[in-house]
């Protein structure tokens, strides 16, 4: 039997960077097959072209055996073939059913009835609980992705492509998505997973193909005839080592103090909190998105100003200072979604660092003596970032990722804010990035880690607190705390928040 997607020795170049070389991949109807490799190694390029929004400088495509060409989306669809991107694509202003109607219309009329009908008959098959008229500017990234697999899945897919889509989901959206990719891959749909993360390649690949540097390093294995431990070294060349906390010699000095401090949100906001972060620790914050991280990493940044009680740094009160005072005052501050909040489309990775020089309280902005500072620090710090002559919105997710903290762990900070840091990355570079944040703290600065990933927190933090309904309901010591409990402070208080959402959409029906 034929596979349901074959490629052929599909290369494809932009300039001088080959950014696919003789690629191979077969994908069987009923399988999950992940696509892996370190970051810029061309698995984005490759599915882009599989679904017609790039073409290949040469190579061949198969479907169900026939050469096909795929020169626009439509003719993916057309083909069966769907893709949900690394930064998804819905029309915020609009609601679900017409963010489906735009995809799935091709053109045709069509009525809001029959299409709200068959989303919610999708969302009840596949336990994607979304409502058809919500307006998608109102929604989770969890549940947008949601709505672009339904939108995907009723254009007709029958091969899936998902490009990193765990990255920006929390655990528990993990499980769910994975639920549904299991009944699709039963249903008879081939489905191409990329992800960095090792435990989802255990967890639902059945077969894996590695790229590097635009090469194919493995092709088409089974998942389970190769350990975690080979695919890292086929992905990155080397094994690579997990860095941990080293534990000794945090000191009890605070440095950053929230008083009282209160802000409204989006989603709910930030509830009267009180926390500390001492001189050379690294404080995890735990939680699932959504639960008061923006606004407590607004706050530290200056970006928002609270609506009670104050921000206090080495004894000085600083809230009110905005983003450049508190930025003078040495808090320095990485945004969750780099794609969305950190890249300006057009600008060179240079022109970005003099915007953070600017930002850091330098005059007017020197691109050339940007891009020859972050050189340096790239030299010194290693997160390998590419040219800074390079436009940053043409780089993959996971370098843009490396250059936004190149700045910010290459720019002196007493105290340092991150969120979710390595998300994106591959798996040398988030223990690269780590053992930055361990140097970090080693240096004495106070390092607050926002993140959803339990292990990341238990991993490198020295203290880490639980945030849920906006409150930080414990802060517990890093070496004595586990997955367990930490989920079990986390979901608890998250369930009365459901049950009030649920209750508040029972009474707005
Ligand atoms: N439109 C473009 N113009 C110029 N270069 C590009 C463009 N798109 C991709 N590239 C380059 O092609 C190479 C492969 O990028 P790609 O996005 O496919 O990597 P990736 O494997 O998806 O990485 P990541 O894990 O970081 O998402 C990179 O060097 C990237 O900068
Ligand atoms: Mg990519």
């Amino acid at each position: 039997m034929s596979a349901a997607l074959e490629v052929r020795g599909l290369t494809k170049a932009f300039g001088p960077v080959v950014a696919n070389n003789a690629v191979n991949l077969t994908v069987r109807a009923g399988e999950v097959h992940a696509l892996l490799g370190e970051n810029g190694a061309g698995k984005s390029t490759l599915m882009k072209m599989l679904y017609g929004v790039q073409s290949p400088d040469s190579g061949e495509i198969r479907r169900d055996g026939t050469p096909v060409t795929v020169n626009s989306s439509a003719a993916a669809r057309a083909l069966g073939i769907g893709m949900v991107f690394q930064d998804l694509r819905l029309v915020p202003a609009l609601t679900v059913w017409e963010n489906v109607a735009l995809h799935v219309g091709g053109g045709a009329v069509l009525r809001r009835k029959p299409l709200r009908k068959q989303i919610t008959e999708a969302a009840q098959r596949y336990g994607l609980a979304v409502h058809p008229d919500a307006r998608v500017a109102d929604l989770s990234i969890g549940e947008w992705q949601r709505v672009e697999l339904i939108k995907v899945l009723l254009g007709g897919a029958r091969v899936l492509i998902l490009d990193e889509p765990t990255s920006v989901l929390t655990p528990a959206e993990v499980d769910g998505l994975f639920t549904v990719l299991r009944q699709l891959r039963s249903e008879g749909v081939a489905i191409v997973l990329i992800t960095h993360k090792m435990r989802e390649v255990r967890a639902i690949a059945d077969r894996v193909t590695v790229l590097r540097g635009g090469n194919p390093i493995l092709e088409d294995v089974a998942a389970d005839d190769i350990s975690a431990g080979d695919l890292v070294t086929a992905m990155v060349g080397e094994s690579v080592e997990v860095v941990s906390n080293p534990g000794a010699a945090t000191s009890e000095v605070p440095l950053l103090e929230l008083q009282a401090v209160r802000l409204a949100g989006a989603t709910g906001g930030l509830r009267s909190t009180d926390l500390v972060v001492r001189k050379g620790e690294v404080l995890g914050i735990a939680g699932v998105a959504g639960n008061g991280q923006r606004e407590l990493a607004d706050l530290i940044a200056g970006a928002a100003l609270p609506d009670a009680g104050e921000i206090i740094l080495d004894g000085e009160r600083i809230d009110g200072s905005g983003p450049a005072g508190h930025r003078a005052h040495g808090v320095v501050s990485v945004v969750g979604d780099a794609l969305r909040e950190f890249v300006v489309p057009g600008l060179t990775i240079a022109e970005h660092a003099a915007l953070w020089a600017h930002a850091g309280g330098e005059r007017g902005f020197d691109a050339r003596k940007g891009g020859a500072a972050l050189r340096a620090i790239d030299d010194d710090i290693g997160l390998a970032i590419a040219d800074p002559n390079r436009r940053l919105d043409q780089l993959s997710g996971g370098n843009v990722q490396r250059v936004m903290l190149t700045l910010a762990l290459g720019t002196p900070a007493r105290v340092l804010v991150v969120s979710y840091p390595t998300r994106g990355l591959d798996v040398l570079t988030t223990e690269t990035t780590r053992r930055l944040l361990m140097a970090a703290r080693e240096a004495g600065t106070a390092v607050l880690v926002i993140s959803e990933d339990l292990d990341e927190l238990l991993q490198i933090s020295d203290r880490i607190a639980v945030l849920a309904h906006g409150s930080v309901v414990r802060v517990v010591d890093a070496a004595t705390a586990d997955r367990t409990s930490l989920g079990a402070l986390m979901t608890s208080h998250h369930d009365d928040h459901d049950a009030d959402v649920a209750a508040a959409t029972d009474a707005a029906a």
